[in-house]
C-alpha cells in the first residue's frame, strides 16, 4: 500500500502538469492490472486515472488514502433507490455515440452480467441475495479475479453516470448491456428498469459466485452456478451465445492468444482471441464455430466446448447453430431475466423505457 500511495501521489502530480490523450488501447491494456497491487501494475493503472474522466475522483482519494477512486469508494448514487425514465433515455443515447466511437460492446455485455450473475436464489434478503444491484462499482468487488478489466467498462461509463445523477449504477449498467446487444444486430431485449443501488462495498458479494472457464466438470459447474441463479439448461446455452461478441485477453482472464488474425488490428483496443470472426456482430456464429472447430484462431473454452459435449445442452445448441431466429428469441428472453436476477425494483414493478409491457418476472 506504501508503493500504492507513492505511485498515486507521482501520478496526481503528473497529471496535473500533462494533458495525456484518453484513448481505448491504453485504456483497456492498462485497467487489467488493477488485479494486483504489485508496485509496477499499479503505476500503470494510475496513468490510466491519470489520463481519465476519473480523474477528479482521485484527489479525494489521496486525502483520504482510502481505496483508488471515489465513484467505487462507497459513495451513494445522487439516486439510490428509482431511475428517472427521461435521464435514462437520454443516457442510452449517450451509450450508442460511446459504442459507436469505441467500439466497447462486448465488455458493457459482460459488466452487465457479473452485475447480475452473482445472484444465489436462496438468499430472499435484498441486497445479500447478491444479482443487479450497481455492486459491481466498488473497488473490492472490481478486484475479483472473475472482474478482470471491466474496470475499463466502469471508467466508461462514469462520465455518462455523472451526467445522469438521476439514474442508478444498477440500471445503468443493464441499460448499457442491453443497448450493446441491440447495436450490434442482437435482438430487441425488453427490458425493464428501476433497479435499486446498493450503497456500501460492505454489500458486495463474496468472491466467488460467476463460473469458472475451467472447471473439472464444465457442464456440472455451470449448472451449479446458473441454477443458483434460478436459471435452467436453455438459459444457459442461449446465454453463453453472448460470446458471438468480443475476446478473451491472457493478461485479464488468463484465456485465448495475446492477438490472433482476427483481432491483431481492433476495431478497438487490438488484441485477444475472439469465439467467432465477426466479434462485433451479434449473431449465431459462436454455436457454428464451436460445432466445427476448424480454426485455431477462435477461442471455445472448455465452458463453451461443454454446450455441445452435454446431452441436454446439445439440444439448444444445435438448435441455435442451425436457427438464428430461435436463438434470438430464447437469447432476449433470457437477458432480460439474468438482468433482473435479485434486482429490487422501485416502483416494485419496474418500469420500461420503451412504451412496451415489462419483461417477465423472476
Ligand atoms: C457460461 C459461463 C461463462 C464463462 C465461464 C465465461 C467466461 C468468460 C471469459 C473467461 C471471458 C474472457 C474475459 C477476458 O479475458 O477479458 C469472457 C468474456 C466475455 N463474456 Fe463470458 N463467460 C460465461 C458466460 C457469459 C454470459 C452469460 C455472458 C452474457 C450474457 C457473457 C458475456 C461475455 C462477453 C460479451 C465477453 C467478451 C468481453 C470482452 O471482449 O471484453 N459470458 N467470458
Amino acid at each position: 500500500m506504501a508503493c500504492l500511495r507513492a505511485s498515486l501521489a507521482a501520478a496526481a502530480a503528473a497529471s496535473r502538469t500533462t494533458a495525456t490523450p484518453y484513448t481505448m488501447p491504453f485504456l483497456s491494456s492498462a485497467c487489467s492490472s488493477l488485479r494486483s497491487y504489485s508496485p509496477s501494475a499499479s503505476r500503470i493503472s494510475l496513468r490510466f486515472f491519470a489520463a481519465s474522466p476519473l480523474r477528479p475522483h482521485m484527489y479525494l482519494n489521496l486525502q483520504t488514502g482510502v481505496g483508488l477512486v471515489r465513484a467505487f469508494s462507497g459513495k451513494p448514487s445522487a439516486t439510490s433507490s428509482a431511475s428517472d425514465p427521461s435521464q435514462l433515455k437520454s443516457a442510452r443515447k449517450d451509450i450508442e455515440e460511446l459504442l459507436r466511437t469505441t467500439f466497447c460492446h462486448p465488455i458493457m455485455i459482460r459488466l452487465g452480467w457479473h452485475d447480475a450473475g452473482t445472484y444465489d436464489k436462496n438468499i430472499k434478503e435484498w441486497p445479500r441475495r447478491g444479482g443487479a444491484n450497481g455492486s459491481l462499482r466498488f473497488e473490492g468487488e472490481l478486484k475479483h479475479a472473475a472482474n478482470a478489466g471491466l474496470v475499463n467498462a466502469l471508467a466508461l461509463l462514469q462520465p455518462i453516470k455523472d451526467r445522469y445523477p438521476g439514474i442508478t449504477y444498477a440500471d445503468l449498467f443493464q441499460l448499457a448491456s442491453a443497448t450493446a446487444v441491440e447495436a450490434a444486430g442482437g435482438p430487441k431485449i425488453r427490458m425493464k428498469y428501476g433497479r435499486k443501488d446498493v450503497t456500501e462495498p460492505e454489500q458486495c458479494p463474496e468472491e466467488g459466485r460467476l463460473p469458472d472457464a475451467g472447471p473439472p466438470s464444465p457442464a456440472g459447474h455451470l449448472r451449479a452456478v446458473f441454477y443458483r441463479m434460478g436459471l435452467d439448461d436453455k438459459e444457459i446455452v442461449a446465454l453463453s451465445g453472448a460470446h458471438t461478441l468480443g475476446r478473451a485477453r491472457p493478461d485479464r482472464s488468463g484465456w485465448g492468444k495475446a492477438e490472433t488474425k482476427y483481432t491483431k488490428d481492433g476495431p478497438g483496443a487490438p488484441g485477444g482471441h475472439s469465439w467467432t470472426v465477426q466479434w462485433l456482430q451479434f449473431d449465431n456464429s459462436y454455436f457454428q464455430d464451436i460445432k466445427e472447430r476448424r480454426d485455431k484462431d477462435l477461442l471455445v473454452l472448455p465452458t463453451d466446448a461443454a454446450l455441445f459435449e452435454d446431452p441436454s445442452f446439445k439440444v439448444y445448441a444445435e438448435r441455435y447453430a442451425e436457427d438464428q431466429d430461435a436463438f434470438f428469441e430464447d437469447y432476449a428472453e433470457a437477458h432480460a431475466k439474468l438482468s433482473n436476477l435479485g434486482a429490487e425494483f422501485d416502483p416494485p414493478q419496474g418500469f420500461s423505457i420503451d412504451g412496451v409491457p415489462n419483461s417477465p418476472e423472476v
